[in-house]
């Protein structure tokens, strides 16, 4: 455990000085849980996400890209159900995950029966199941609906075993109950600010504020507040807290212009932000964060091999460019931690130094969200298939809502677990012969900030303008090379070790006789003796390996 902290210390360390992330604001003291990425963190970044777009897009004809507005219209996120709990107090159901308003919920009379009613048979078993486990208590199943519960006080449920008439076992419950499935299961009642709000147009919402407190000092506090919400909605605009709602909401726009067949995606990276409770473990989880996210509409019936498809697609990208390949594995959800609108879910998770964590959640959303944004802006958003028969009509014509498999994995916590992954620490010889510590960033090539660095062994004798053509040889081919020739020589290779560059490729004396370099391999320190001519046709080669 000790180790564990060490090994994250020297990353977030070492991330620092050599400019790959900085605390935001940080000559202001920081801002709590924000960071910046230096000139190498943004290319380690951005490559991450370009081999994302690239697998995920341009390596594929059913998935198109978008690249959607951070603020949209406020109803979609009272469609996606992201708004409710901004003013009021939010509750969780504890078995089916519903969050809703704590003062809108159903209220049981003492004596009244507590049936759980689920969607169907299966969710009953399910549900079944998760209350035995978590309050072992066994529910009568009848059909679609769960009995043996009935308010007994106030704010306690009893569970009465079948045909008895004392209650086996009591709980506490906060007098309400949850609105779908009629649970008395329950979380605390909380605040939930999960999106930051701002204000849009020109008005002044302060100004109208303060004319409505004004005129307004005879109000209780419940009608202020209430007074004060309604000014402050009307001009209110949210940062998206994820990429996913406008790849629903643009669906029909992407679908039709591109006349896309299902199954298709849409994709879409970006930033998204989130009013964490709790950040932790550096980048792992912050207020804003950038997101890959794909949206893969397919034919109701289909979910399930769609979902264990883009499991193992996804699962093997991320192995692709890691040195320990076994520290990725994926982890499908328990019944119980399904979110009430999907049907199956797994979380491809990362042996951080802390333990096995999420990195990218793989879910079948079912139809949900096209549901309910239909439902919230009259649009129909559904998918006509002329050559699909209809199984009701018999028909050829099958108009559907789609149901939808969702990769959506954070770039951010991605880049954190590359860093992890690469973070090398060896004991070599130097000069002397002597043992010294190398700390090298093992970065596959593809995701290193700088690929190449060109390295004249001394300032003068010509060296550095060899070096410089030869990096804008680099360049020309959009191979990002570096320049690099301060101090000596083996404190330059220890600096691009550190910093994650493949190849160091050294300019010396001799250079300017027969037309060659070194070049230094990062992970072997094996240098080998190659034509000026032809390095960079060489270095191309290796990167595309
Ligand atoms: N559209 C579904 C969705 O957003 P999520 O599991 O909340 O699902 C997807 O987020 C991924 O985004 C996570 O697996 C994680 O990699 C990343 N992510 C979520 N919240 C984050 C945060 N606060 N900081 C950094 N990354 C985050």
């Amino acid at each position: 455990m000790e180790n564990n902290k060490k090994i994250m210390d020297n990353i977030i360390s070492l991330a620092k000085q050599r400019g790959f992330i900085f605390q935001s604001s940080e000559i202001y003291g920081g801002l709590k849980s924000a960071y910046d990425y230096g000139p190498l963190g943004v290319e380690l970044k951005r490559n991450i996400m370009n081999e994302w777009w690239r697998s995920m897009v341009h390596e594929r004809e059913d998935v198109i890209g978008l690249d959607a507005s951070i603020i949209m219209h406020p109803k979609v996120w009272e469609a996606s159900g992201h708004l409710a709990g901004f003013a009021d107090p939010l509750v969780d159901c504890l078995i089916s995950k519903e969050r809703f308003r704590a003062d809108k919920a159903p209220i049981p009379k003492i004596g009244d029966d507590i049936n759980i009613t689920c969607s169907d048979k299966g969710q009953a078993k399910d549900y079944q199941a998760a209350i035995e486990k978590r309050f072992n208590i066994k529910l009568n199943r009848n059909g679609k609906v769960l009995e043996g519960l009935k308010v007994i006080e106030k704010n306690k449920v009893g569970f009465f075993e079948k045909k008895e008439s004392d209650a086996s076992k009591t709980f506490d419950f906060p007098g309400y109950i949850s609105p779908t499935f009629n649970s008395p299961f329950l979380s605390d009642e909380k605040q939930f600010n999960l999106m930051f709000r701002s204000q849009i147009g020109s008005v002044d919402a302060i100004g109208e504020i303060t004319n409505f407190v004004n005129e307004n000092k005879h109000l209780n506090d419940n009608e202020m507040k209430e007074g004060i919400e309604k000014i402050v909605k009307d001009s209110a605009v949210y940062l998206r807290p994820e990429t996913a709602q406008a790849m629903f909401v643009q669906f029909l726009n992407c679908q039709q212009t591109m006349s896309m067949k299902i199954p298709f995606g849409i994709a879409q990276m970006g930033k998204s932000f989130r009013n964490e409770i709790t950040t932790e473990h550096y980048i792992f989880r912050s207020c804003e964060f950038e997101q890959m996210e794909m949206e893969f509409f397919v034919e109701p019936g289909t979910q399930k091999d769609w979902l264990e498809y883009w499991r193992d697609k996804r699962l093997k990208w991320w192995k692709s460019f890691s040195n320990y390949p076994d520290n990725f594995i994926y982890r499908e959800h328990e019944k119980d931690e399904l979110a009430h609108y999907a049907d199956a879910c797994y979380d491809i998770e990362y042996k951080y130094p802390w333990g096995f964590d999420e990195l990218e959640g793989v879910a079948s959303r079912t139809d949900y969200d096209l549901k309910k944004h239909s439902e919230f802006s009259g649009a129909k958003l559904s998918y006509f298939d002329q050559q699909k028969e209809n199984p009701e009509t018999g028909k050829m014509g099958y108009r559907y809502t789609p149901y939808v498999i969702e990769p959506a994995a954070g770039a951010t916590r991605g880049l954190l677990v590359y860093l992890i992954d690469a973070y090398h620490e060896e004991t070599v010889k130097d000069a002397k012969g002597n043992d010294s510590k190398r700390v090298v960033m093992k970065l596959h090539p593809k995701l290193a900030p700088f690929k190449v660095a060109v390295l004249p062994l001394i300032k003068k004798d010509g060296l550095p303008e060899i070096a410089r053509k030869l990096v804008k040889s680099f360049m020309k081919e959009g191979i990002n090379a570096k320049y690099d020739e301060q101090h000596a020589i083996g404190k330059r290779y220890r600096r691009h070790d550190e910093v994650g560059t493949p190849y160091c490729l050294t300019i010396d004396g001799e250079s300017k006789n027969d037309n060659c370099v070194t070049i230094r391999d990062r992970d072997t320190m094996k240098q080998e003796r190659v034509s000026i001519k032809k390095v960079v046709e060489l270095v191309k080669k290796k990167l595309r390996q």
